[in-house]
């Protein structure tokens, strides 16, 4: 007998198999019990025809409750009609354990409900085709960066240090010592970029947003490179080229969960480079022309503006050259004006908001510390970073993708919490 799993039947049609399994949801009759089953790897439906096994099976069959772990065995087949492709035809069952009043019937629940049960949410067939995307956005991203010459580097996720702002840190002690957890990597992969070049992370970041949005999770994922010798120009071309990759990789390696998710897949397929760029100053007239009188040059944009802007474009967009007062203390200034910076924020379409931001980094010494004092930010605690620009500074750029705000766009779901296996929200550590 072979042992398998449901990835793998297709190597068997015609042929016996054992795969352990769980069952996700069954209908029976009098003569035939379908059984919906999973396996981690997959779904596949069982059929067990009374006439065709022992009595024993066959009640087997009609009892086995939702949620039980049993061993099937069965017969490969083809089938035209799933979309799957494949079924089997269960000639045995062997159960592991009988599982009782598993919450999560098949009829709808609310969301808090779902949450709340997060840690069996996971295992329906929707969690799993999200949970399958978010692996080959992973998986794709370090083929792509490998790919490209980067060496993957971990910042550390105990800092001192505040990249992105000091309204939003997670505080915690370090022994006598104040220590924040990570909302960027950048700063330590600055560094890194010094002595490896080209170098990314990916990793868990933390903001104290207090933002009950379909976008904000509390602990989230941020893919970060780095690059020297890069200008903000040569960062965006990588930053399309990155994005258009992981698309296309989900849209061939990940057909089926697209379908199960109902994405629609030609809104997809239309994602390749180049993308559209605006500046910061057009973006603010198009909305005026759009209607939004509330937005006035220097004023950061909203989810409904990001939304409109988005609507335009097919493709993600880039916003460039935001005004300086609205980015943090480390980004470059314009070459010719100096109300602006060298920035770039890609908004993806569907009103799916912004999943990368980027820049171009300060590479003066002078104007690194003017700024570091501008932002109050404490000199001492970053000294280490001013040191970069004082042995062989070089022009420098990067960008930080969020994980799960791209997972929520490729997958077509609408709120983050799907996209991460144990959401952490503004009122939620549970599960
Ligand atoms: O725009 P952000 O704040 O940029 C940085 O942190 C830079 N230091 C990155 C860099 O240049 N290395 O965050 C980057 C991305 C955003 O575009 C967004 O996709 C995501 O991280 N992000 C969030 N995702 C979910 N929940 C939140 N609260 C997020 N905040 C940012
Ligand atoms: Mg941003």
């Amino acid at each position: 007998m072979i042992k398998t799993t449901i990835a793998e039947v297709h190597k068997y049609v015609g042929e016996e198999v054992k795969i352990g399994v769980w069952l996700a949801n069954k209908r029976s009759s009098g003569k035939i019990a379908f059984l919906q089953l999973r396996d981690g790897t997959g779904f596949i439906q069982g059929v067990v025809v009374k006439n065709e096994v022992s009595e024993e099976i066959f009640q087997a069959a009609k009892t086995v409750t939702q949620e039980s772990s049993l061993y099937v065995t069965g017969v490969v087949q083809k089938d035209e009609r799933s979309p799957f492709g494949y079924e089997l035809n269960v000639n045995g069952i062997e159960l592991i354990q009988l599982a009782t009043d598993y919450p999560i019937t098949p009829k709808e629940h609310g969301t808090e409900f779902l949450m709340d049960n997060r840690h069996l949410w996971l295992r329906s067939k929707r969690q799993h085709a999200v949970m399958k995307i978010r692996n080959e956005i992973i998986r794709s991203t370090y083929e792509f960066f490998n790919n490209n010459g980067f060496v993957k580097i971990d910042p550390p996720i105990l800092t001192g240090s505040a990249p992105e702002g000091t309204t939003e840190l997670f505080h915690t002690k370090y022994f006598e010592e104040d220590a924040f957890l990570s909302q960027s990597g950048q700063l330590h992969l600055e560094a890194a970029a010094m002595a490896l070049g080209k170098v990314f992370s990916f990793g868990p970041t933390f903001r104290a947003e207090k933002s009950k949005t379909r976008r904000h999770l509390i602990e989230f994922w941020m893919m970060e490179p780095e690059m020297a010798f890069t200008n903000h120009e040569e960062s965006l071309v990588v930053q399309e080229e990155y994005a258009a990759y992981i698309v296309q990789s989900v849209l061939k390696n990940c057909q089926l969960e697209l379908n199960t998710l109902g994405r629609d897949l030609s809104k997809l397929e239309q994602i390749k480079t180049p993308f559209p760029r605006i500046t910061y100053d057009d973006a603010v007239k198009l909305l005026h022309e759009k209607g939004f009188d509330d937005i006035q040059w220097g004023d950061d944009f909203g989810a409904p503006h990001e939304t409109a802007i988005a609507e335009s474009y097919d493709k993600p967009v880039f916003i460039v050259n935001y005004p300086t007062g609205l980015k943090p203390f480390y980004m470059q200034p314009h070459p010719d004006r100096d109300d602006v910076v060298l920035c770039a924020d890609m908004i993806a379409p569907e009103g799916y908001g912004e999943i990368i931001g980027g820049s171009e980094r300060i590479h003066d010494y002078d104007l690194l510390k003017k700024r570091l004092e501008e932002h109050n930010l404490p000199l001492e605690t970053y000294n280490w970073y001013l040191e970069l620009r004082k042995y062989g500074s070089v022009p420098h750029s990067g960008f930080g993708l969020g994980l799960e705000r791209t997972v929520a766009w490729i997958s077509g779901v609408e709120h983050v919490r799907e996209t991460i296996p144990f959401p952490r929200l503004l009122n939620r550590l549970y599960p």
